[in-house]
């Protein structure tokens, strides 16, 4: 397993597994089974994904020991603020039926963000997670919120991909050891991006697919990707990424390809829209 180093000193999976908008009916628990089956060992919930008890069950019956595995929630905007988000943390460890959890994110700034990665900060003293980390703050977002910081956030969770690179946030984090982790790292199965006319030629050279041309870049970039898949064909195939490098050139072609935009404005991710989106109490 390709790992990764953190600002804090623990290590992370170069690729994880995203469970967003897996159903919590078992569906989850299936595909995260597979996943682990297949090799993954990070695996990508959230509160607000409301799956994580099938995400728990997945890793408490994989005969896999619970140290191997890396588990990463979210604190969801509900919960923020010093007394709801350390509740939060209690809760999101109730529903997974875990001691601790690896990583543990502000989802997206909203509200009493400082207050809520006090709450985050305790938990780390407190053995109840690992790591902490922020998702969705732009620059805008985290030069507020670093002076109050006691503990550096090891990664920023954003959508990130060939098509929206994220460079200035990338420089920034840089700046700090921060490293970026990518959602939508297959834009969403964007049909435009995984029918590239210059990424498919990149694949024929190497004989591989799309999706696996852009995985293999977010490694070499070092940036974390959480595909997310419920086909084996597809968990599979993005796990097959370790047997080949794309060599400069192809790495500068896709370099090339940022558009600067992606399908969310990240300076506004949390409104109204997004946090009615998912109630979860
Ligand atoms: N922090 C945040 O705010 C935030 C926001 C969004 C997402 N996320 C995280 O990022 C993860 C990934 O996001 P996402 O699931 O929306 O986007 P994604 O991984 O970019 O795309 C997933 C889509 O691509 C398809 N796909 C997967 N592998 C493929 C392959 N090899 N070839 C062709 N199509 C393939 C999947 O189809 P099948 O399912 O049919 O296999 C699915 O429709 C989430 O699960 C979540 O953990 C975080």
């Amino acid at each position: 397993m390709n790992t990764f180093k953190l600002n804090d000193n623990t290590t992370i999976p170069a690729i994880g597994f995203g469970v967003f908008m897996i159903p919590n009916n078992g569906e989850t628990e299936k595909a995260v089974s597979t996943a682990l089956k297949e090799g993954y060992r990070l695996i990508d919930t959230a509160a607000a994904y409301q799956n994580e008890s099938d995400v728990g069950k997945a890793v408490r019956n994989s005969g896999i020991p619970r140290e191997e595995i890396y588990i990463t929630s979210k604190l969801w905007l509900q919960d923020f603020g010093y007394e709801a988000a350390k509740k939060a943390i209690d809760t999101s460890l109730k529903n997974l039926g875990l001691d601790y959890m690896d990583l543990y994110l502000l989802h997206q700034p909203y509200g009493d963000t400082a207050g809520a990665w006090k709450a985050l900060e305790e938990a780390v003293r407190a053995g109840k997670i690992k790591s902490i980390g922020i998702s969705n703050h732009t620059v805008k977002f985290m030069k507020k919120l670093i002076p109050q910081m006691e503990i550096m956030p090891v990664v920023n969770q954003m959508e990130c991909n060939p098509f929206f690179q994220q460079k200035e946030l990338r420089e920034y984090l840089n700046q700090y050891g921060i490293r970026m982790e990518a959602w939508y790292p297959l834009g969403h199965a964007n049909k435009k991006l995984l029918t590239d006319k210059q990424l498919v030629q990149i694949g024929k050279k190497y004989g591989k697919s799309v999706a696996q041309i852009i995985l293999r870049w977010h490694l070499q970039e070092g940036i974390i990707a959480l595909p997310k898949a419920t086909s084996l064909e597809h968990i599979r195939e993005n796990f097959n990424i370790f047997d080949f490098a794309l060599d400069d050139e192809d790495m500068s072609i896709i370099r090339s390809m940022d558009t600067g935009k992606g399908t969310h404005n990240p300076d506004n991710m949390a409104n109204a829209v997004t946090l009615g989106m998912y109630k979860i109490h």
